[in-house]
């Protein structure tokens, strides 16, 4: 018996091996819109997400949701995964969790927590999380940004406050007319439910309204530039205008300075990107989880003034953004001039079921430029 297992063996190794060799291997790649299972074959669940490049690895957080339209609402927290190569993610575990059992904290489970985003603060060294955050049962009506710190990049994060930006201060580019024209009456009677405005923002001098308790801060993004100095960007003023806010040192509160741009234009989902030295904006424009034609912009300088450019998607279905919401620009690490887009094809029925869409960006000049590719690899960057 003895003699027949090991004679067996001796065939059956050698085949297994010879077998598992010549199998090919499908070559690894992106397919938007598909599910994307981590390392225990679970889809990845980080929607709303931005990634943070640190000592070789990719470290992807975003939002985790739930089945069903219940997982529009913060219920677990904020997912973290991490990947050498960007195509297979290793579950990391809940990075920052909603607070149970309390509900009056700012965080409590059933809350609004969206687009987190994190950076690495080299001189305090420690990693700052922030994100959209909407108190529980508000509605989006609180407008607020929450920020939690980590040692580790993965996790748990602390939390440390949530603020409604630049309290008391005036933009840089603020006009003389909105810093002296004063609030008019009829503003204080306007109900703004989603953020809809129904007269060209500036003419309502929002500003001037929230100047005392802070501006409102939606839809988000954060971005670190050579210098070391962190910038918020955020939907503010009901949504209607963009605001890039420059972080203190310690990346933990607005040191000040920031600007208002595109007032009017309705801009949600903001990723800022850099590239050979002009700042570029991807954007959505204000339709809920339904899909819009995103916006692009640039600048020579990160506090403006910004300059709005085409639409940067081409070819069928660019009107919807191939179906998808901007959520961060990604800079690949150790290729020129790659950057690729990441979006969220949204399921608000099914809130789990939310795709990504990663798709590489090009440039035609300065114009940003999308098209649709049901699967690709980083070698298209080589090929360029
Ligand atoms: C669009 C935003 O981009 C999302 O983050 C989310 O806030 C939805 N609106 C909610 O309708």
């Amino acid at each position: 018996m003895r003699t027949i297992l090991k004679l067996a063996l001796l065939f059956a190794l050698p085949t297994a091996i010879l077998l598992s060799c010549s199998e090919p291997k499908e070559p690894k790649s992106f397919k938007p819109g598909q599910l994307w299972p981590d390392n225990n074959g679970k889809h990845i669940n980080a929607h709303g997400g931005g990634i943070l490049f640190h000592e070789g690895s990719y470290y992807w957080f975003g939002e985790h949701k739930i089945e069903g339209e219940a997982g529009n609402l913060a219920q677990v927290g904020v997912h973290c995964y991490s990947s050498k190569n960007l195509y297979d993610w290793k579950d990391e575990g809940i990075a920052l969790p909603v607070v149970t059992g309390d509900p009056d904290h700012d965080i409590a489970k059933g809350c609004i927590l969206e687009r987190p985003k994190v950076i690495y603060n080299a001189k305090t060294k420690k990693f700052v999380m922030w994100f959209h955050l909407e108190w529980p049962g508000q509605g989006y009506a609180t407008a607020r940004s929450g920020v939690a710190t980590s040692d580790k990049v993965t996790g748990p994060y602390t939390f440390v406050k949530s603020v409604r930006p630049n309290k008391g201060q005036w933009p840089n580019n603020v006009s003389e007319k909105m810093k002296t024209g004063g609030v008019p009456e009829r503003v204080a009677s306007m109900k703004f439910t989603g953020g809809e405005v129904p007269e060209h923002p500036d003419s309502l001098n929002l500003l001037a309204r929230d100047f005392e308790v802070g501006q409102m801060a939606r839809d988000m993004n954060l971005f670190v530039d050579d210098d070391g100095k962190g910038y918020h960007i955020y939907s503010s003023e009901e949504n209607s205008t963009l605001h890039i806010s420059l972080l203190t040192d310690d990346f933990l509160d607005y040191e000040g300075a920031y600007v208002r741009e595109f007032p009017g234009r309705f801009m949600e989902a903001p990723a800022l990107f850099k590239r050979k030295g002009k700042y570029y904006l991807i954007a959505s424009g204000c339709t809920g989880w339904r899909p819009n034609a995103a916006r692009s912009a640039v600048a020579d300088n990160i506090l403006g003034p910004w300059r709005e450019l085409k639409n940067p998607c081409v070819g069928e279905g660019s009107d919807l953004t191939f179906k998808s919401q901007s959520t961060y620009v990604l800079p690949v690490n150790g290729k020129e001039d790659a950057f690729v887009y990441l979006g969220d094809r949204w399921t608000p029925e099914n809130a789990i079921d939310g795709r990504y869409i990663w798709l590489p960006l090009t440039f035609e000049g300065e114009q940003p430029v999308l098209k649709w590719a049901d699967s690709w690899d980083l070698n298209f960057f080589d090929k360029k």
